[in-house]
């Protein structure tokens, strides 16, 4: 039976699944992004973890292809370049090759995770029979895959639809991965979610659950715990997270009118906490002929499931393009 890989590259974890042209996950491994000295090392540490299941389906020979969704990935030549969130020492790493020549010479293609979660919405989640709609992601970075007519959005160059990196906030920003500042990556990912968090807590006295735990180890998580149990410190966290969401999105509005905004990623486990703050900001801020439109959805696969399958879903293109 012919099976194909997806993996999908966020900054923290690498989840690769064995999928089948349904979009079954037959069998699934996962691995750290981190911790590498080169792009070499991660790729004989995927290759170590993918032999055990590529064995558990018949071994690579029914392997046809490999689809890859990462941060800062190029959808046209195969590489990432300059991932602010991964570290393996060179700018520009030529992933795709790199597993091809490890995985048998199947093809391999690769595209921003972002965009591997949207194409994965779109064949088996709540983008069913969309045509326009932005993908957020909110995780160690904030990505964005951006659908237009049907069409995925690639631009000139493969990098279309970096939101995470619109500028939210022009003087005195907050630094970015990017190596830029003031990016909504920068207030809205896990580690700004935690950094809104120390701040908040520093700047004042009021009580708080987080209180109770080291401020320096603080994290998005603890956030979303505290506000489950009502705690309005948390709470406000929360809400300044969600309104500078909801913000850019409505500016998101004003270039694409898409029908929906898909958030996936750790912070939408907190559901309505984190997607009404978000909604609220939104319809407050966009333009009149964009209020009461857009629908605030969550994705319908959990986030790295999305991905994997977004991931193998280009990995079925490629297997059909390269016959
Ligand atoms: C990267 C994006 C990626 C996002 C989520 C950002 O820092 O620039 O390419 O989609 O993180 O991983
Ligand atoms: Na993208
Ligand atoms: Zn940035």
């Amino acid at each position: 039976k012919p099976y194909v890989i997806g993996l999908d590259l966020g900054g923290t974890n690498s989840v690769f699944g064995i999928v089948d042209s349904r979009g079954d996950i037959k069998a699934t491994t996962a691995i750290k992004t981190q911790g590498y000295e080169n792009a070499d090392d991660y790729v004989n540490a995927a290759v170590e973890a993918l032999q055990i299941i590529i064995d558990q389906v018949g071994g690579i020979d029914n392997i046809k292809a490999m689809g890859i969704g990462a941060p800062n990935a190029n959808y046209y030549k195969g590489t990432i370049e300059h991932a602010p969130n991964i570290k393996w020492g060179k700018s520009i790493v030529p992933l795709a090759d790199m597993f091809s020549k490890r995985l048998n010479n199947i093809p391999v293609a690769i595209t921003n995770d972002a965009n591997a979660a949207a194409i994965g919405e779109m064949a088996y989640g709540v983008a069913r029979g969309m045509k326009n709609f932005i993908m957020i992601t909110l995780g160690t970075g904030v990505g964005s895959g951006i659908v237009v007519n049907g069409q995925l959005v690639y631009g000139s160059d493969g990098f279309a639809g970096e939101l995470g990196h619109v500028t939210m906030v022009r003087e005195n920003g907050r630094t970015c991965g990017c190596g830029r500042t003031g990016c909504l990556e920068a207030y809205c990912s896990a580690t700004g979610v935690a950094r809104t968090a120390r701040e908040i807590l520093s700047s004042s006295n009021e009580p708080s659950l987080l209180r109770e735990l080291n401020p320096e180890n603080i994290t998005s998580l603890d956030v979303s715990v505290a506000v489950g149990k009502g705690d309005e410190l948390a709470l406000r966290i929360f809400e300044a997270t969600g309104k500078m969401l909801g913000e850019a999105c409505a500016d998101f509005a004003t270039f694409l009118s898409p029908e929906a905004f898909i958030f996936f990623g750790g912070l939408t486990k907190a559901g309505d906490l984190i997607m009404e703050p978000i909604r609220k900001a939104y319809e407050s801020h966009v333009m009149n002929v964009f209020k009461g439109k857009a629908q605030f959805l969550v994705s319908g696969l959990d986030g790295a499931s999305a991905a994997v399958l977004g991931a193998s879903a280009i990995g079925w293109d490629i297997n059909r393009e390269s016959k």
